[in-house]
């Protein structure tokens, strides 16, 4: 089969959907793959290094034209236009957007969005919500450290001593979790929220303090189990409860990262702009659901602003910032949903009895097989 990668197009995406490293691999199966020019530079992979393992470098109406094409955002109109009938394409083509997989469909090309993937053990190396999620916490804290005006670390010098920053996590999934784990080993002490109560031994085990919320009603406690690993809306009065508590650790915190997302849902407002208001100057808040409406109202996406003397970030592509490792663990994770369509003659062969393969197949034949 002929492979393409072409080059991504959206502005300030910087990843790519294969490295050399599984572009090798492709080619010892026995697939000719076509790489437009340039699709890995922005992630330190020049062209010479994907024609060194077997890759015809070529154009991106080439890459586009291919059999199969690896992507990692979904396709912008130009992109489909160039794409052909029956074509498989395979990247984060963020399912919930009715409108793209109405213009996929109707470009009848064979979509497969990997966020779609189950959470379950056998869909973990395919996982790219947790491989990119993962590092936008890593990314998260070093964005806010550069933004901070002080040390992370406590440090006691002959000029005197300097306070530990105070870092408060809200939502503690992949995201956040590593968000932990890095302001951990910088030195900060950590508080950190979320509904799900399964996770406080992970936020624990990390050496952060659980805020708890606790779950009052037999509503609240059914509701904060959520669904196949994901939060869903917590009712009204659970969430003026952690608004409260949110407030008050706020004051104390000098950097905020909000990672709270409800999947296909506009992102929980934890963080409200009475809470900013009272923040410390120079305080520092990343928002990383920024792209889902933020868990702050006064996050601006694709932004740094200043609000109440306190340092907003609205950054919607943390992965990109770190192009070259988002790429090679997307990568990765294509590479091993590519060998579920694919038989081992290097056929292509859709088992929807598979169901990893059913729950990403998001179009086939002009029809959209999954409800936004
Ligand atoms: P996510 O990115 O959808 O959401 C981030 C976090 O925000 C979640 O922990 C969620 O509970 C939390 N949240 C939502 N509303 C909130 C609120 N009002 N206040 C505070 N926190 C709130 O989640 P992510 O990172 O994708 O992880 C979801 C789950 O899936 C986790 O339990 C994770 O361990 C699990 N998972 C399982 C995998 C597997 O078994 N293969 C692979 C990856 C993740």
């Amino acid at each position: 089969m002929q492979i393409g990668i072409p080059k991504e197009t959206r502005a300030g995406e910087t990843r790519v959907a294969a490295t050399p490293e599984t572009v090798k691999k492709y080619v010892a199966q026995g697939h000719a793959v076509i790489v437009a020019a340039g699709a890995g530079e922005r992630a330190s992979q020049p062209d010479a290094a994907y024609e060194a393992v077997g890759a015809r470098v070529g154009s991106s109406a080439e890459a586009l034209g291919a059999d199969v094409v690896l992507k990692v955002r979904s396709p912008d109109p130009m992109e489909l236009a160039q794409m052909k009938r029956s074509a498989v394409l395979v990247g984060m083509l963020n399912p919930f957007d009715a409108e793209s997989n109405a213009r996929m469909a109707a470009a009848g090309v064979i979509g497969f969005a990997l966020e779609a993937a189950p959470r379950t053990t056998r869909a973990q190396s395919m996982d790219v919500l947790s491989s990119q999620a993962n590092i936008a916490g890593y990314k998260a804290v070093m964005v806010a450290t550069n933004a901070y005006q002080r040390f992370m670390p406590m440090l006691m010098t002959a000029a005197g001593t300097v306070k530990a920053a105070r870092v408060l996590i809200l939502g503690a999934g992949v995201a956040g979790l590593q968000a932990i784990a890095t302001a951990k080993r910088l030195g900060a002490v950590i508080e950190a929220s979320d509904v799900r109560p399964a996770v406080k031994e992970q936020i624990e085990s990390l050496g952060a303090r659980f805020l708890d919320v606790p779950l009052l009603t037999d509503e609240e406690r059914a509701i904060a189990q959520g669904v196949g690993g994901y939060a869903r809306p917590m009712p009204q009065d659970w969430m003026r409860r952690q608004a409260e508590l949110v407030h008050e650790r706020a004051k104390q915190a000098d950097i905020v990262i909000a990672t709270a997302l409800i999947p296909g849902r506009r992102a929980p407002t934890l963080l409200h702009e009475e809470t900013v208001r009272q923040m410390k100057p120079g305080s520092v808040v990343v928002d990383l659901a920024a792209a889902q409406g933020g868990n702050c109202p006064l996050t601006v996406p694709d932004e740094v602003v200043q609000r109440h003397g306190v340092t907003l970030v609205g950054y919607t592509n943390l992965a990109s910032m770190v192009a070259a490792d988002a790429s090679a663990l997307y990568a990765r994770n294509v590479f091993d949903f590519v060998k579920l369509i694919v038989d081992k003659d290097g056929v292509l062969t859709i088992d929807t009895s598979d169901d990893i393969v059913a729950a990403c197949l998001v179009c086939r034949d002009g029809a959209i097989l999954r409800a936004a």
